[in-house]
């Protein structure tokens, strides 16, 4: 299977923050975000993989400022690295100035997602090549962040965290 880049997956939502979508702060609601991201980082998955994807894990998600109402809010999501059927999709959240246009990044979470068959039983996904810094550090933290969401989610011993093991050392 021939290798792709982080870059083949870039998905970019655009859109702005409508009343329904508010909490009580009139600050958007953090489930919205997270459907937002959902999508976006589905369809960076779908891109890297051309098949059909499944959320598997949401792996960290922080919600550093609050987006208020009528703000246009970009979501840009990219796989950081595929491993055997599963990829781990960055996804960064920018709202952007209304008047000098500057965007600000307000949000950012790593999701995982698998690819898998008409049956739901997982694929196989290209294997990719980071090109920029940020891409190679993302890649190089990647499998030590699947570690521990398979650890937190029962999947692995703590034996079998080899990689996470290695930074206590
Ligand atoms: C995700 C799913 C396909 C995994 O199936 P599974 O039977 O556990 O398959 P496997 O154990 O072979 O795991 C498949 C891959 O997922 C990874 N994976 C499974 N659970 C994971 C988790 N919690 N965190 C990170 N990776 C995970 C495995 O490490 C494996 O990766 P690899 O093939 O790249 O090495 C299956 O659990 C599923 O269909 N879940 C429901 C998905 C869904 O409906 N999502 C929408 C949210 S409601």
């Amino acid at each position: 299977m021939n290798s792709k880049h982080p870059s083949e997956s870039l998905t970019i939502l655009t859109d702005l923050v409508l009343p329904s979508e508010t909490n009580p702060l009139n600050n958007l609601f953090g489930g919205e975000l997270l459907a937002r991201m959902d999508r976006a980082a589905s369809i960076a998955a779908r891109r890297h993989s051309r098949r059909i994807v499944v959320t598997a894990s949401v792996n960290h998600v922080a919600f550093n400022r609050a987006i208020s109402l009528g703000s246009v809010v970009t979501v840009e999501a990219k796989v950081s690295r595929s491993f055997k059927s599963s990829m781990e999709v960055f996804i960064d959240v920018w709202v952007e100035d209304r008047e000098s246009g500057s965007r600000t990044k307000a949000n950012e979470a790593i999701y995982t997602f698998v690819a898998v068959d008409d049956t739901g039983r997982p694929v196989e996904v290209p294997p990719i090549v980071p090109e920029t810094e940020l891409e190679i550090q993302r890649f190089d933290a990647a499998l030590r962040r699947k570690q521990l969401s398979l650890l937190l989610a029962g999947k692995i011993k703590p034996s079998d965290a080899t990689e996470l093991k290695a930074l206590f050392l």
